[in-house]
Order: structure tokens, then C-alpha cells, then sequence
């Protein structure tokens, strides 16, 4: 079926105990891996392709890949940008034809993130795109050990993620609640409680950023508490590379890249296939595709000539 945006699934989500698996992909394989998982599970999904994706394959060959796969198959497939920090990487992810974009100005000032934050979404809507903005901050694990008081202090509030939603307009909202990026090992324990406080006074879809450390049984619990996107990337890094690592190692004289490029592909599905089951997601796709149907939301990315 053609690409969808997110927004018709993250509100179900919301509303339904359930959340939608994003996760990261940084090549033909790993694209592959997910949507054959998500087909299995029968449950929607969104592949993300974040800054530096885009730098190794470019927007438009991901893009293309993305909706080609999408259109051959039977559960819903989002194409997402992933930490768009600059302005200009949202605008030519739109113009790929991406179905959902993420603005990140967490690195901004608060009134700076969101003034970028509510232009994007001004020109998103425009071309029928949702946008996903980040208030707070994932702090990122891969730039050294971070102590308790440094996690705390990018810690979004309920009063910021509120006064922020009502000045922006996004459609969904990363918060920071205890986990960070680029983490190998699963040991975080999220702010469940914050959460629960965000989800009561900001009523749209909240995300969670950095799953990869983050414990299975908090994962579940942040779900239960009103997370509904769950953001994956160091874990199908690590399956990806593991089993090639292995693969390679047991067969020296090894050179047909199919043969091991599958080997690695089949791990990356039963990890997103794992991840599906602990956000509850799975079977989740008819419901979402009744509503899809009904509401018209399935759309191509029509206006984003007119853009500049
Ligand atoms: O935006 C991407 C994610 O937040 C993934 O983070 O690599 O820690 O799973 P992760
Ligand atoms: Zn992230």
C-alpha cells in the first residue's frame, strides 16, 4: 500500500495501549528486515532515516526505497525523518517525499526551538506532513559515561512539553525521561511517574528517544504510562553487525555479499519483530488501516513543489 504519514496511527496508539515501533535504517537491508517484520507481526511501522543517514545514502534513494517497499506491502509503512537539526535537511526530506519529519532543536534555546520548531510545522502541514518536535534532552551515551545530575537536568518537564505543544502545534512530541542515545547495553530504568504527568497535560502522541539501553520490562511500563512511538536504532546496529560479524568469522573464504548481507538482514527482523511484541503492536495493523481508510489519511506527499 503507499506510504502513510504517522499521525492517524500515533493517535490510535495513544488512545489504545499500544505503541509504534521507529526504527532507524542505514541501508537496503536493514529497510527490508523491518518491513518484513512488521508484515509478520502484522503491525504498522515506521523507518526512520535520521541526519546522518542521509549523509551516507542521501534522501532520495532512501525515499525511493522506502515507498517502494511500502507499496508491496499489505501493513502500514511510514517514511520519517529522523533529529532533522537543521532546517534545511526537514525541508529536503519533504521534498523526497518523506510521510513524517522530526525537528530537533533541543540543542536550541527554548524560544529558538520553538520558533524553527513552528515554521516547520507551518510548511509541514501545508503539504499534509505531520512533524514531530523534541522538548528537553536525550543526552547521548556514546559521548562518554553520564552521571545521575546531568541526566536529570535535559529532563523534560510537563510544564515546558505543554507551553511548547500549544506555541509549535506538532503533532508529536520526544520527551526526555531517563534514557539516551547510542546506549549498548539494556540497564536504564525511565521517570515513568514524569511520564504519566506529561501524557495528562499534553494531549498528543509522546516519544520515546534511546530504547536500544533501556530495560524491556520500563519499556512496557512507559507504553502503560502513555508513550506511543519508540524510537530504535543501536539495537538493529548491534544485530545487524553481530550476525555479520559471526557469519564472516565462521566462513573466511566468504565473499557473496547476498549470502552474508542475508544472514545479518534475518537478525535485524527477529530483533524489530522482539521489539514490536514488547510495544504491544502487534495485529495492530487492521485496526489502523480500517482508519486509514475511513479518514482518508493514507496520502501522497502532493504540495511540496510549491515549497521553496
Ligand atoms: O532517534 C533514534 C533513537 O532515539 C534511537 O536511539 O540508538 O539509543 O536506540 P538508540
Ligand atoms: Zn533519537
Amino acid at each position: 500500500m503507499p506510504l502513510v504519514t504517522n499521525k492517524e496511527m500515533l493517535i490510535y496508539a495513544r488512545e489504545n495501549g499500544f505503541a509504534v515501533g521507529a526504527f532507524n535504517a542505514y541501508n537496503m537491508e536493514v529497510v527490508q528486515a523491518i518491513i518484513e517484520a512488521a508484515e509478520e507481526e502484522n503491525a504498522p511501522v515506521i523507518i526512520q532515516i535520521s541526519e546522518g543517514a542521509i549523509a551516507y545514502g542521501g534522501e532520495k534513494s532512501f525515499a525511493a526505497l522506502i515507498k517502494v517497499l511500502a507499496e508491496e506491502a499489505t501493513v502500514p509503512v511510514v517514511c520519517h525523518l529522523d533529529h532533522g537539526v537543521n532546517f534545511s535537511t526537514v525541508i529536503k526530506a519533504l521534498k523526497a517525499g518523506f510521510t513524517s519529519l522530526m525537528f530537533d532543536g533541543s540543542s536550541l534555546t527554548f524560544e529558538e526551538n520553538i520558533e524553527k520548531t513552528k515554521k516547520l510545522v507551518e510548511i509541514a502541514h501545508a503539504a499534509g506532513i505531520p512533524l514531530e518536535g523534541e522538548i528537553g534532552k536525550i543526552p547521548d551515551a556514546a559521548k562518554g559515561p553520564l552521571s545521575p545530575e546531568e541526566v536529570k537536568k535535559y529532563l523534560t518537564t510537563p510544564e515546558e512539553a505543554l507551553e511548547f505543544y500549544e506555541k509549535t502545534g506538532v503533532d508529536s512530541l520526544a520527551i526526555s525521561v531517563g534514557s539516551a542515545h547510542r546506549m549498548k547495553v539494556q540497564s536504564v530504568q525511565l521517570d515513568i511517574e514524569r511520564i504519566a504527568r506529561i501524557k495528562d497535560k499534553v494531549k498528543i502522541p509522546l516519544v520515546l528517544h534511546g530504547a536500544s539501553g533501556v530495560m524491556d520490562d520500563s519499556v512496557i511500563q512507559a507504553v502503560k504510562a502513555g508513550i506511543s512511538k519508540v524510537n530504535f536504532a543501536t539495537e538493529l546496529n548491534k544485530a545487524f553487525t553481530h550476525a555479520l560479524r559471526e557469519e564472516l568469522s565462521n566462513n573466511p573464504d566468504l565473499v557473496d555479499v547476498r549470502k552474508y548481507g542475508a544472514v545479518a538482514r534475518e537478525n535485524v527482523k527477529k530483533t524489530v519483530k522482539e521489539k514490536i511484541q514488547l510495544l504491544n503492536a502487534t495485529n495492530k495493523a487492521p485496526e489502523i488501516l480500517k482508519l486509514i481508510n475511513k479518514r482518508s489519511f493514507a496520502m501522497g506527499n502532493k504540495n511540496v513543489e510549491a515549497i521553496e
